[in-house]
């Protein structure tokens, strides 16, 4: 190997990562800068402290006051947002609500979540619709190519389109306003699943077109682990509830009351989101857009890199690069067993300590190494990555 074993940014000593391996995964999980996590600990000291007086004295302002910082981040009216724990609960809060009538179809990709699919299929014996996926081609090589894939699986039944922002296995950034306003004065409604975009890419529920929009703030935005929101327009909200029924939620209490208190609960988590929304750019002394445009623009250097070293074509157009990107593999040759890791990305781990996600996705076994730029991460990391994967994947070549 001709690199050494590469360090981070400069930007790695405000997180806790273990700089023994090489964590270019943020996307899975996301990882929490120290300052906000040490905000969270004062969170639950000070409900342990009195519980009660947090809970019912403490608890609200805290709570609206989160709603508001998220609410001007989003530049929507906070009286809109609620808390969910992540974006499957935001998911499931929507499905479960619906008021489905008889022969309402639900309309996905062959991108979405898998989690999200399992929540669809249960929801579907339960209230009866059924579910119709479109095939979204991947490579692609223009946005319009994409919403007029999407647009041919509507039907007249077509009751809810739900659809990712950014996709986990192919990374692909759906063109949702494109595809929203092609739904326009239809009885289509769209729910996105923007579990990777808040932080990624600038986002505005309320202009997207979107009836409902849920995004994990623990992801790109970097706060601590079950920290998300569902906003809902608000025509909708009035049959819109939390998966958790509790105290305050009798029909006559408005969309938020009814999500206020979901029990008893640790909600540390969700009151750090205005930590997180400034910690990032104080960290790098810059603001969210010149960060996810210094994300971006490593992401395309890394792309470029490791195309040209793997001898394998981005599958997207570069401008749509954007934090995460997934670039092809030859195929492994087998479907890999539930639960069983793709055998280079345990090498990539225990050989080479490097902790990247290597996935087989769809009917045909496409293969990808899905790579994620931060600002803890170097160019030389993924220097290093790439002569990794050329020694592993052509060294019989
Ligand atoms: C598109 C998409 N939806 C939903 C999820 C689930 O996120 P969470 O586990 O935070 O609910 C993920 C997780 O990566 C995702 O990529």
């Amino acid at each position: 190997m001709k690199t050494m074993f590469p360090f981070y940014s400069e930007h790695i000593k405000h997180w806790n990562i273990d700089q023994s391996i090489l964590f270019l995964n943020h996307g899975s999980f996301g990882a929490t800068p120290i300052k906000v996590l040490e905000q969270q600990q004062q969170f639950q000291l000070q409900l342990e402290r009195q519980p009660l007086r947090f809970f019912m004295r403490e608890l609200p302002d805290l709570h609206q006051k989160t709603l508001q910082h998220l609410g001007a981040f989003l530049q929507c009216n906070p009286q809109d947002l609620v808390y969910v724990r992540n974006a499957t609960e935001g998911v499931n809060t929507v499905l479960s609500s619906i008021p489905w009538q008889k022969n309402d179809r639900v309309l996905i990709t062959n991108h979405i979540y898998q989690a999200c699919k399992n929540a669809l299929f249960i929801y579907a014996q339960r209230y009866g619709f059924e579910i119709d996926e479109v095939e979204v081609s991947y490579p692609y090589q223009n946005e319009d190519e994409i919403v007029q894939c999407v647009l041919k699986g509507i039907t007249k039944n077509t009751r809810l389109l739900l659809i990712d922002h950014i996709s986990s296995p192919t990374a692909l950034h759906f063109p949702i306003e494109k595809i929203a306003s092609n739904l326009k004065g239809s009885r289509v409604e769209l729910l996105v699943d923007g579990a990777h975009a808040p932080g990624m890419i600038p986002i505005q529920p309320s202009e997207t077109g979107a009836q409902y929009y849920t995004g994990n703030c623990h992801k790109w935005l970097c706060a601590p682990k079950g920290a998300a929101f569902l906003w809902v327009e608000p025509k909708c909200q009035e049959y819109i509830n939390p998966l958790n029924i509790s105290m305050i939620n009798v029909k006559t209490q408005s969309f938020q009351d009814r999500f206020y208190w979901g029990g008893t609960q640790d909600l540390s988590s969700f009151l750090s989101i205005p930590k997180a929304i400034e910690s990032i750019p104080e960290i790098f002394g810059k603001s969210w857009e010149e960060v996810m445009e210094r994300n971006y623009m490593m992401s395309r250097k890394v792309s470029q890199l490791l195309s040209s070293k793997l001898q394998q074509l981005v599958p997207i157009p570069e401008g749509s690069i954007i934090n995460m990107c997934s670039l092809p593999l030859p195929k492994l040759g087998r479907a890999l067993q539930p639960g069983e890791f793709d055998p280079l990305q345990e090498k990539l781990y225990y050989e080479y300590k490097i902790e990247i996600p290597v996935i087989n996705w769809g009917r045909e076994n496409q293969r990808f190494i899905r790579y994620s730029c931060f600002v803890y991460n170097s160019l030389e990391q993924y220097e290093y990555l790439g002569e990794v994967l050329e020694r592993e994947l052509l060294k019989n070549k």
